[in-house]
């Protein structure tokens, strides 16, 4: 990558025409009366949407920091993302456009989605799925997943959605830890013109985590699979039986009913499940959607994400439907069959906001600008970036190239636990390239100390939250011990997020990185100790330790150090064995990049690994304190 951020960059203004016409004109004065009273700013957010019942409390912070939000509400976030469009003029609007790599395409109105998600819903009702169950969901980007996405909360069952990059491993890990009986998949999907096999690695998956009753298959590649009688059934089979009638109430669920549960990485091997709501999450991406991405009426916003990560349930999923808003949904890779396919959708469609990685970005602008300038862009005027810093030359790039320097960024800082964008301009706030500027409504973010102070302008020091916000992870699965030392065992009353950043002297939020074992590669969030035990699976490993260091298109990429078994030959063959392995078991994004054979691994006098002496070492820097290093 290149250069580190400049924090006294000159700043870059918005014009006047998008001030004007901005929803919120004013963020200074919004985000006083946000934090001076945030019970009154959110309980005004929660009155725009529909509840069968108000609640009583805004804030339950009696068990901190297990806290509730709208506590006694009764709604369902379906009948905010579709039924109350319903009655309404958005019924006949289009709420979902979507193109498969092959170019074939589909599109569905209020009314049509309200159609397919009734239909599945009753099907899942049907092979005995119940509010509070957990079903799973592992398919490509294609229509049905969203249907059965909201199928799944419409019948107050949680989803647990596995991205489809995600392999044999980590899907069987998921079914285990939810215990799920129902199993949503397909055929394959399109990815660089190829088929990506997930029902044959489901099906290995399945074998290895027995729990699943049933296994729903969309057809999408037609390609010949094998098909378990008694197990596996067709989605277009099922959705044809009398039983999946159109018309299904939507469950009334409690505010602090499960809506989800999202896996991702953390410090140990076993991914935490975080789960979010149906009420608080429901407000809080509903009202950050409505004011960064300053939805109008005829806008056609694409999230360029996965739906099976956080961005793709908040930003693809949720809050488009609840604000009545036109979402685009594009289901293989950016560069197939050439680098300006994107660009092509965005003139065919008309695309007025995209939102992506870095990554993407980063991928995209390697090809040089002709294959955007071959395109018409003019319908763009909002852009985003997601999963990463953004570094200043790929921020420009995005700027000019794609934005003609006329679209404002919007880098919006956030996570799987925060459920919605934290950190973030809105239109109209002066951007300076790589930071994602100032706190959303609500939302107190700091940098400080080890002992919890806040730093000098412009010193590194940890990112935390001084306040909860309606959209906050409830807990980790099964693990409630394991919430309240991971985010709030530090400070006590402060949520820590887990990456380093700074603050300059205009308040401006500069994240870093992770300070954890995690690593992000393309923005993918990814384990260490995940890698590792992957590695440790294979017969010729003893122990691994894998690290994240710099990738100039990746933003990092993973490096192993591997000691072999006694007797197991050190080659190249085995160190692409070893890649592939991984690449089975967690999904091809965690294949490392490189795998070196060790003899030994530096680690603490109680046997951890010294993972940061050995990126230090790597990347030829200082090593640091080593007192604690065994030898
Ligand atoms: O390190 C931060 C980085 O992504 C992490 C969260 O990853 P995940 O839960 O997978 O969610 C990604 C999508 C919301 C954060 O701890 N991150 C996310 N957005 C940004 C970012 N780093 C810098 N700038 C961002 N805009």
């Amino acid at each position: 990558m290149d250069s580190s951020p400049n924090q006294d960059a000159e700043f870059f203004y918005p014009s006047q025409q998008i001030v004007d016409n901005a929803i919120i004109q004013d963020y200074e004065a919004l985000y006083k009366q946000s934090v001076d009273d945030p019970q009154a700013f959110w309980a005004a957010r929660a009155n725009e949407l529909e509840w069968a019942k108000k609640w009583d409390k805004v804030l339950d912070d009696s068990k901190a920091p297990f806290y509730k939000w709208f506590t006694g509400g009764v709604t369902n976030i379906i009948t905010n993302a579709i039924d109350r469009h319903l009655k309404t003029a958005h019924k006949n609007k289009l709420a979902l456009i979507w193109e498969g790599e092959p170019g074939d395409s589909r599109t569905f109105s209020y009314f049509a989605l309200n159609r397919e998600v009734s239909k599945f819903a009753n099907v899942l009702k049907s092979l005995g799925v119940r509010k509070g169950d957990i079903v799973t969901i592992y398919m490509p980007r294609i229509p049905e997943m969203v249907f059965a996405m909201l199928a799944c909360a419409k019948i107050g069952a949680g989803h647990s959605v596995v991205y489809g990059g995600f392999s044999v491993e980590a899907l069987a890990a998921r079914i285990e830890d939810a215990q799920s009986k129902v199993l949503i998949t397909a055929d394959g999907g399109w990815m660089r013109g190829k088929i990506v096999n997930l029902k044959e690695i489901a099906d290995e998956a399945m074998s290895r985590q027995p729990t699943i009753e049933s296994c729903i298959v969309v057809k999408r590649t037609g390609q010949s699979i094998y098909m378990e009688a008694g197990r596996d059934y067709w989605y277009h089979d099922l959705i044809s039986l009398p039983i999946a009638s159109p018309n299904c109430p939507t469950e009334p669920m409690d505010a602090e009913d499960m809506l989800f549960i999202l896996y991702t990485s953390g410090t140990t091997g076993r991914p935490k499940g975080i789960i979010h709501t149906h009420g608080g999450y429901m407000v809080y991406t509903y009202t950050t959607f409505k004011y960064v991405f300053d939805i109008k009426e005829e806008d056609r916003y694409w999230c360029a994400a996965d739906p099976g990560w956080i961005t793709g349930h908040s930003y693809i999923v949720y809050a488009p439907l609840i604000n009545g808003a036109t979402s685009f949904m594009y289901e293989g890779a950016p560069n197939h069959p050439y680098p300006n396919r994107w660009w092509q959708m965005v003139e065919k469609y008309g695309i007025s906001i995209l939102y992506t990685s870095p990554t993407a970005i980063r991928g995209l602008m390697r090809f040089g600008n002709a294959w955007a300038n071959r395109h018409d862009l003019s319908s763009l005027r909002l852009l985003g970036s997601v999963g990463e810093p953004i570094n200043p030359e790929a921020w420009r790039w995005y700027y000019t190239v794609i934005g003609k320097e006329r679209c404002p960024i919007m880098d919006t800082w956030w996570q799987t636990e925060t459920g919605g964008f934290m950190i973030s301009p809105l239109p109209v706030t002066p951007l300076k390239p790589g930071s994602a500027t100032k706190p959303l409504f609500g939302i107190i973010a700091d940098v400080v100390n080890e002992e919890g102070h806040p730093v000098a302008a412009g010193e590194e020091g940890y990112l935390v939250i001084k306040a909860p916000w309606p959209g906050m992870l409830r807990t980790i699965y099964k693990d409630p011990e394991r919430y309240q030392t991971q985010y709030w065992g530090k400070y006590g009353n402060m949520y820590q997020a887990g990456d380093s950043a700074r603050k300059d002297k205009d308040g401006y939020i500069w994240v870093i990185g992770r300070i954890d074992d995690v690593i992000k590669v393309s923005g993918y969030r990814l384990g260490t100790a995940e890698v590792e035990s992957a590695l440790v699976s294979h017969p010729s490993v003893a122990e691994a330790a894998a690290i994240g260091l710099p990738h100039e298109l990746k933003g990092n990429a993973i490096y192993c150090y591997v000691i072999l078994k006694a007797g197991v030959d050190k080659n190249d063959k085995l160190a692409e064995e070893l890649r592939q392995h991984v690449g089975h078991e967690i999904g091809p994004i965690a294949r490392p990049e490189h795998i070196t054979f060790v003899d030994s691994l530096p680690k603490t006098r109680s046997g951890k690994i010294m993972r940061r002496v050995l990126k230090a070492r790597a990347q030829g820097l200082p090593e640091g304190d080593l007192s604690t290093l065994e030898e």
